[in-house]
């Protein structure tokens, strides 16, 4: 008998109906030592399949087709090695054409939803966590919606490819540009999912960038290899050109580093021409960029990440970043 034809034993049958979740038997690539328990679900229990250390084949996907089994679940417990095993595997399973488009979608979704926790407990003030997550989580819910539909998971298999480091800094930039832009007048709320499209994607371009020009300083970086880096704006828009995507997307991946006294590239636009969602993305980027660690500098703590822009205040917008210190804050942003 196989590992695949082994009957769950019933000494590891579990009547919690609460903490499993299920996982498409696709969505688990073939291993040969597990990280975490698969279940079947039996009525309302839940019995063993493969046990955390056993193997993982075709054999058992086989056997799961067989019976007609099209989720198994994994105890919530192990929710943890689940989001470490979903991160690690995303590009492969992002773009393995064997997987229906809309379970790489859900695959997107559940990896981003883990990440964005994190991005919450480590990053914003408590009481944000609890009143916003569900809206932050709507937005994610829409991107894999027009990931799914449009064929562009191989755009978002490329980025979190280069790793976790920048996926977790597109997250944070859409979080942080979603709270400074909601209740904005100056931003139409029809339009905010467009924008954190566009904030979740700016870095795109990055993916076209060879890895030791990213990890140097680019205030050192000589002229052709600061050229270089500086067309990964331009490039993330033609990376994106066959998608359907929304005006205020594409501003928010090519406009991202310009600044509001015209010093920013790649056109050197000034302020008064910039649509608001766009320096807010300005002022969150580079929030984000200067509390994460880089290869030539640690990490600045909030505080000094703020005054640094402070000390550079004239290239970004005011309004900007009085509403971002509002959300670093907790206080409730204005709405006027
Ligand atoms: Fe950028
Ligand atoms: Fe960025």
């Amino acid at each position: 008998m196989t590992d695949a034809d082994r009957p769950a034993p019933d000494s590891s049958s579990t009547q919690d109906t609460e903490g499993f979740f299920p996982v498409s038997p696709l969505m688990i690539r073939n291993w040969s030592k597990g990280r975490f328990a698969l279940y079947l679900r039996q009525g309302n229990s839940y019995v063993l399949y493969t046990s955390k250390g056993d193997a993982f084949t075709d054999a058992h996907r086989r056997k799961l087709d067989d019976m007609g089994v099209l989720l198994v679940y994994v105890d919530g417990a192990e929710r943890g090695a689940y989001a470490s095993y979903l991160l690690e595997n995303l590009p492969d399973l992002l773009l393995d054409e064997n997987i229906p488009m809309e379970q790489r979608g859900e695959a997107w979704y559940q990896a981003s939803l883990m990440a964005l926790r994190r991005v919450f407990e480590e990053r914003l003030p408590k009481g944000l966590a609890k009143r916003r997550f569900a809206e932050i989580s709507e937005m994610l819910r829409t991107g894999m919606d027009f990931f799914s539909r449009n064929g562009a998971l191989k755009q978002v298999a490329r980025m979190v490819s280069r790793g976790y480091k920048s996926y977790h800094h597109s997250l944070g930039c859409a979080v942080l540009t979603y709270f400074v832009c909601a209740g904005s007048p100056k931003v139409d709320p029809e339009r905010l999912h467009a924008v954190c499209l566009g904030a979740l994607l700016h870095d795109l371009g990055k993916t076209l960038v060879p890895q030791d020009i990213l990890d140097r300083d680019p205030e050192t970086l000589p002229l052709g290899e600061r050229e270089k880096l500086r067309a990964h704006a331009a490039a993330g828009v033609a990376l994106c050109a066959h998608l359907p995507m929304e005006r205020e997307t594409v501003n928010c991946i090519l406009l991202h580093h310009e600044r509001v006294d015209g010093s920013g590239y790649p056109a050197g636009v000034p302020g008064e021409v910039q649509p608001f969602y766009v320096k807010a993305l300005a002022v969150c980027d580079t929030y984000d960029n200067l509390t994460r660690p880089a290869p030539w500098r640690p990490a600045r703590t909030p505080y000094e990440a703020l005054r640094y822009m402070k000390m550079h205040k004239d290239c970004f917008d005011v309004d900007a970043m009085r509403r971002l210190i509002s959300v670093l804050s907790g206080a409730e942003v204005p709405t006027q």
